[in-house]
Formats: structure tokens, sequence, C-alpha cells
């Protein structure tokens, strides 16, 4: 029998009391694990955090509104990085800009402490147009959303290769060109002031711009608790999965399933949280992962499948910035590690691979295998059991945890099957939505 107890002792750490979760730290976070999509934008949603943070300051914006600045440009580039495929468009062709900031306002406006954000990016990508652009689609656009838009447009025009200093005239010059049609022309004003002081462009490119960015956070909401925390981590499972059509449920299917067997083998309400937490975020890393390689159906070549095996490095980093996340971490980013010391990144041996991820390696391995894939239709629960059972056998999976999954698979299989049911109701909601405001 599997003795819970004595297995939270082998450093799943302490569980008493619910995690609050500092809400900063969590948002840097998921918009780095965003950057790792686009290695060349380095630190793209900070910058635009920053720049759009500082004119918002400069315009003498309330609290409130330089908050969701803040929010905002950490989060706004959500939408693009599930759109292309989703909308079979490929990699190198231009999306329509207005549809991923659209995309982005879905994936948050049911987030409570984000539905004002949400609408700055849903129209962060709205030109000025000589005026026209303080409306859309007979809805106002906010100010935020226009700052937004100016300050997108200066980070991507910083080059990275070149001092910055030498390239902020520059830069200067071309938004001061676009004003009137693309930004408004105050906006360009106060980024004109800002962009006369040396400080403004280094701040922007420096290498701790987060703690530059922490340190001017002015968020009346500091913490998230269990509930915000999961609610967070789902919309970014659904960033996560939604970027491919292969995948689109898996981080959903994992979480339930991991959820579940956590339960059968006992625990208390609050661990069944974190593990549902965890396991919508397992994968985060895969956003580090090109989607030619993450799409491929089988046999992926040696240099495919060591890119492929830094996926839970990159959850496990992201995760590990924040405080209070240390054991959701662990259950989230071991899951690739095997029991005999032979798996990834780690090569942890079983004394140091916690129960936690335990079962979130045994979850990973029965949702990858029983969901259907586009390209395969999903193993039959009982084949699969025999799969993991020869897992067991080579030392990969914990004999206790596929034994507990063998006497209760058809449970187990039942609420994999209505969290991925459920997952996928939900990605053709939001494509639905999605259509309609398109
Ligand atoms: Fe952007
Ligand atoms: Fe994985
Ligand atoms: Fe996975």
């Amino acid at each position: 029998m599997l003795d819970a107890e004595g297995l939270w002792d082998k450093g799943t750490g302490d569980l008493t009391g619910k995690p609050r979760i500092p809400l900063f730290e969590t948002v840097v976070g998921l918009s780095n694990a965003m950057d790792l999509v686009n290695p060349g934008l380095v630190d793209h949603h900070k910058r635009v955090a920053y720049i759009a943070l500082s004119i918002g300051a400069e315009m003498g914006l309330s609290y409130g509104e330089q908050t969701n600045l803040l929010w905002a440009g950490l989060l706004h580039d959500s939408g693009a990085i599930s759109l292309k495929e989703r909308r079979g468009v490929s990699a190198s062709t231009q999306l329509n800009p207005e549809k991923h900031a659209r995309l982005g306002y879905l994936l948050f406006k049911d987030f409570k402490p984000f539905s004002e954000v949400a609408t700055l990016i849903r129209y962060h990508r709205t030109p000025w147009n000589e005026g026209a652009g303080a409306e859309a689609n007979g809805n106002g656009v906010p100010t935020g959303s226009h700052i937004l838009h100016l300050a997108d447009r200066v980070a991507v025009l910083l080059r990275d290769q070149k001092k910055v200093l030498y390239q902020a005239e520059g830069v200067t010059k071309e938004i001061a060109t676009q004003s009137r049609d693309l930004f408004v022309p105050e906006i360009v004003q106060v980024f004109e002031s800002l962009a006369a002081k040396e400080y403004f462009w280094l701040d922007a490119t420096s290498p701790a711009i987060g703690s530059i960015l922490e340190r001017r956070s002015v968020s009346v909401i500091v913490e998230l608790d269990m509930t915000q925390l999961i609610d967070l981590a789902k919309l970014f499972c659904q960033v996560i999965d939604f970027r491919s059509r292969f995948t689109s449920t898996h981080s959903s299917g994992v979480a339930t399933t991991a959820e579940k067997l956590f339960a059968l083998v006992g625990c208390s309400e609050t661990e069944a949280a974190m593990m549902r937490a965890a396991g919508y975020l397992h994968d985060l890393g895969k956003l580090a992962v090109p989607l030619d390689i993450l799409e491929k159906p089988a046999g992926l070549t040696t240099e495919e499948f060591k890119i492929m095996k830094t996926h839970p490095f990159h959850t496990y980093r992201i995760l590990e910035t924040i405080d209070n996340l240390h054991t959701i971490n662990e259950w989230a980013s071991l899951h690739h590690e095997r029991l005999d010391g032979s798996g990834y990144p780690f090569h942890y041996r079983s004394d140091a691979i916690t129960l936690g991820a335990r079962i979130m390696s045994a979850a990973d391995h029965f949702a990858a295998m029983t969901e259907n894939r586009p390209y395969r239709p999903g193993m039959p629960a009982s084949r699969v059991l025999q799969i993991m059972q020869e897992e067991v056998e080579a030392r990969c999976l914990d004999p206790d945890i596929v034994s507990a999954l063998a006497r209760h698979s058809d449970e187990v299989n039942e609420v994999r099957v209505a969290g991925q049911t459920a997952a996928y109701a939900e990605y053709q909601e939001l494509s639905r939505q999605f259509d309609a405001i398109c």
C-alpha cells in the first residue's frame, strides 16, 4: 500500500495552510514563458509593460489605470501564441494584428482581476486614424490601449545587437512619423519627453527590467488565493494547449487525471487544488519548443528530441521564480524524471522524486496515450495500463501509483475524458466568440 504520509516527508514541503501566491511574480513568470515563443524579441512583454507604465505615469493616470497598463503590457500578446495554428495560418503569414488582440481579450475577460486589463488588450492594435480610433465597433477605446499600441511598437523597433542610446533618436523619429495615423498625438508627445532622457531607454532594455518593474508596481492586488491561482493557471493552460490543435486539451486531461489519482491515494482539498494547478502548468515550457517539433506525429530526430527535452526545464525555471509555488513547481516540472535516474532534465533518482511528481508523471503518461490526437485515436485504457506496467518494471513509474490507477482505471479515465471534453467545449466556445467578433 502506498504510504502517503511517509512520502510527504520526502520533500514535498509544508502543505499546511492555503498558499497565497504573489500576483506580480506569477504574471511576470507567465509573460517570460510567452517570450520563449519568440526568442528574437528579448523581454518583449516586460519592455512593453515598462514603456506603457512610464507613459501612463507621465500622463498622470490613476494608480489603478497604471496597474492595468502593467498587467496588460505583460500579457498583451497571449492571443498571438495560439492564433496561428488555430486559424490554420502558416508561421510566415502576417496575421491581422487586431485579431490576436481580440483573442487575448477573450482569454482574460472572465478572470475577475483582469477584466479591465482584457479590454486594454482587446484594442492594443487599434490605429488612431486621425481620431477615428477613439472608437472601435461602436465601443470606446481606452487611452490605455493606445498607450500599449505605441509601447508595443517601440519595443519591436529596438534591436538588441545595437546599443540602445544609438537607436533612441531613430526610434523616436519613426514613432513621430506615425503620429495621427497610428498613434494619439498627445501620447506621442509624452513619449517624446521620456525619450529625451537616457534612463528611460536604459531601463527599458535593462537585463534587470523585472526588478525595475516590481519596484514601480503599484498594484493593490498583491496575492492570489488558490481559486484565483487555478483560474490563472487554467488560462495559461489554454495558451499552451490552444497553440497546437494536436494537443489542444492535453494539459486539462493531465490536470484532472492527476487530481483524481491524488484523491485516490489520499489528499486534502488544498492539495487536490494544487495538483490541478500543477497539471495545468506542467507543459508551460513547451512554449519554447517550435511547433513543427511539437506537432511531429512520431519519430523525432535525435536533435529534435534534444529540443523537446528542454520543456520541463523551462517549466521549472519559470515557476521557481514565484514565491510559495515550490511544491506546485516540483509536481509540475518533474514529470519526465524516472525513478532509475534516466529521466530528464535533472536525472533525479527515486528518493528525490516526491509523491506529487510521481503522480504527475503517471497522469501525463496515462493522458498522453489515452487521448485522441488528429493523427491517431487514443489507445484503450487497458492497453495503456499494460504499457505503464512495463514502465514500472523498467523503473520509470511508481508501482503503487500505477496499481492504484489500474484498480480504478474506469473512474480515472472517466475523469480524464470529462476534463478534456470540458476543455474542448471551452475551446469551441472561444472559437465561436472569436469568429463572432472578427
Ligand atoms: Fe507585442
Ligand atoms: Fe511534458
Ligand atoms: Fe504533458
